[in-house]
């Protein structure tokens, strides 16, 4: 099992190292944790494996405000999340740009979450088996590579996808690419155990509840078993 926070743009370097100082890592499931850009030197090396939440294609060039994989790795980084629904919805992500981002990133030596999801208006239309294929075959084959299914109408909203919907997705996506998927959108420290016991479920991409060392500890111990 694989467990993944996610914080998206909150915990400058104060609040990261405060977080890593009162989080108790539970033995027995990898766990990992995205801070923003600028926190990242502050959480390497304090025990738990750092992603950044994007990386850039290119080595180095003229890309303003973009980071690259050589840069990330020099400070320690293990991996990036690639392709997240806020990068696809509000920063003109395509799936074109998530394949160059995780083959420009697994090839430098980083590991890869890639994220896959359709839309309330996608799921409602019936296209959710269409959406996932489009998006996994944009997706590379590789052992450092993880997918996570995160039904977009799921993040940040606290509808979390059923159980047994979670399983059809992770289905879906284990058929078109063999490799582990995580479930992310709204799990919470009381939906986790229920989510996570899924045969297809391998772990978990948890955004708010990631952001308290206590609610993350709790869903990271919900995934040993
Ligand atoms: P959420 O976010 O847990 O706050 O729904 C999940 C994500 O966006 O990765």
């Amino acid at each position: 099992m694989l467990v993944a926070g996610n914080w998206k743009m909150f915990k400058g370097p104060q609040e990261t190292v405060s977080f890593l100082e009162s989080f108790e890592a539970p033995a027995g499931v990898e766990i990992v944790v995205c801070p923003p850009f600028t926190s990242l030197a502050a959480a390497v090396g304090r025990g738990l494996a750092v992603y950044a939440q994007n990386v850039h294609w290119a080595a180095e060039g003229a890309f303003t405000g973009e980071i690259s994989a050589p840069m990330l790795l020099e400070l320690g980084v293990d991996g990036a999340i690639v392709g997240h629904s806020e990068r696809r919805q509000l920063f003109g992500e395509t799936d074109e740009t998530v394949r160059l981002r995780c083959e420009a990133a697994l090839d430098a030596g980083l590991r890869v979450i890639a994220c896959v999801g359709e839309t309330e208006t996608e799921r409602e239309a019936g296209e959710t088996d269409a959406v996932l294929r489009r998006q996994v075959a944009a997706i590379p084959r590789h052992d450092a590579l993880v997918i996570a299914y995160e039904p977009v109408w799921a993040i940040g909203t606290g509808k979390t996808a059923t159980p047994e919907l979670a399983q059809e997705a992770h289905e879906t996506i284990k058929e078109l690419h063999d490799t582990r998927v995580l479930y992310g959108g709204s799990v919470k420290p009381d939906n986790a155990a229920a989510l996570m016991t899924q045969p297809a479920v391998d772990g978990a991409l948890v955004g708010g509840a990631s952001l308290d060392p206590d609610s993350f500890a709790e869903i990271c111990r919900a995934a040993v078993s």
